[in-house]
């Protein structure tokens, strides 16, 4: 415990994140992940519906940044819907489970509904009046939220302002019609601005891209996706057999959710040693701030994850954020031949374990 706590001086105490949490009451999952964000304890949800928890991981910010992404695993009945809700915080959300349906609408906009099946990304408006509806009369639907409730909740510290706010934000949304159909807006290369995917899960990549943060023989395939003028943004990320990334470190509140594949990555303050998390489709994890973390398939089938992050390429922000370049360079990345060596030679291991053949250009020694 710093001084600073102990003394009950700055940071010490509830915050007004804190206080929300506990009024919403449904159980709170903390650590450094989730192990498979489908097996999770819930509880009824007096303000959503169904039942839900919450995910508030140490490398979520929540206890460490101004800047910080909550997330929320929500079940809705069969047959049932949640509660309409409305806030002033930017949302993103993931099908875990089931098919349904969601419907949107603002003051001066009618009500416009489409739907969604597991494996499907979508952004809600923000501030606009919504509800979620499970299209399944037989089987529980499951969806996996991030949003910045925490910064917003803190900074404004007044939940009717948030939570009954009429303003419309007519520059990110006035009922287009086609705004959760319409084709993915091309920003850039391997970077596209759209407000619903079917599937992430079989979302075309594309051809594998050259990108820096992996040295492997079959790059990785990488796209940026931005939402709904979100300053939360996603990337998805394929890793093909034999491969892993290099180790790279940043801000908090980067949330990585496996979608397939199996393996384990890394993550370690510099000059400790690292903590090890084995991987499977389902698994949570956010990378404690500035803490290094590596992330390595060691799997005989690619490997694919969505993240989620704090920030947007297209309404820029500044912090430290990574910025694939070498550290010996001044920036935020460990390559491959300045990485300790007992990295490459357990993951060798591990591959060698599984049957899985080792995919990564020889290191060169300098
Ligand atoms: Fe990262």
């Amino acid at each position: 415990m710093s001084t600073e706590t102990a003394r009950g001086g700055w940071g010490s105490g509830d915050t007004s994140y804190d206080l929300f949490l506990k009024k919403e009451d449904v159980p709170v999952a903390r650590g450094l992940w989730v192990e498979n964000v489908l097996d999770m304890a819930l509880g009824p949800w007096k303000r959503k519906g169904g039942r839900g928890a919450y995910i508030n991981l140490d490398g979520s910010g929540v206890n460490t940044s101004y800047i910080a992404i909550d997330s929320y695993v929500v079940e809705i009945p069969p047959g049932g819907s949640l509660h309409p809700q409305q806030y002033l915080y930017d949302e993103l959300l993931f099908v875990l489970k089931g098919n349904g349906a969601t419907a949107v609408w603002t003051a001066e906009t009618k009500k416009q509904t489409f739907e969604w099946q597991e494996g499907s990304l979508f952004t809600i408006p923000l501030n606009a009046a919504h509800q979620i509806f499970n299209g399944d009369g037989n089987e529980p639907a499951l969806l996996l939220g991030f949003t910045f409730a925490p910064t917003m909740i803190n900074l404004l510290h007044n939940e009717e302002f948030i939570f009954n706010n009429p303003f419309a934000f007519t520059d990110r949304y006035s009922g287009e019609a086609d705004y959760f159909q319409g084709p993915a807006k091309v920003l850039g290369k391997d970077w596209l601005d759209t407000n619903f995917i079917r599937d992430v899960r079989t979302f075309a990549m594309g051809e594998p891209t050259p990108n820096n943060r992996s040295d492997s023989r079959d790059e990785p395939a990488l796209v940026y996706i931005e939402m709904g003028c979100n300053t939360m943004s996603a990337h998805i990320m394929g890793f093909p057999v034999g491969t892993y990334a290099k180790a790279h470190r940043h801000e908090p509140g980067a949330h990585i959710l496996i979608l397939s594949g199996h393996g384990y990555s890394l993550h370690w303050v510099e000059n400790e040693e690292p903590v090890r998390i084995d991987w499977q489709p389902g698994s949570l994890f956010a990378p404690p701030e500035q803490w290094f973390h590596q992330h390595f398939n060691t799997g005989p089938s690619p490997a694919k994850y969505i993240a989620f992050k704090p920030r947007s390429r297209k309404f820029r922000t500044k912090g430290k954020f990574m910025n694939n370049v070498s550290r010996k360079l001044g920036g935020t990345m460990i390559e491959y031949e300045d990485e300790n060596p007992a990295i490459r030679a357990q993951y060798e291991r591990e591959c060698a374990r599984n049957g899985v053949q080792v995919n990564m250009r020889p290191v060169e020694a300098d």
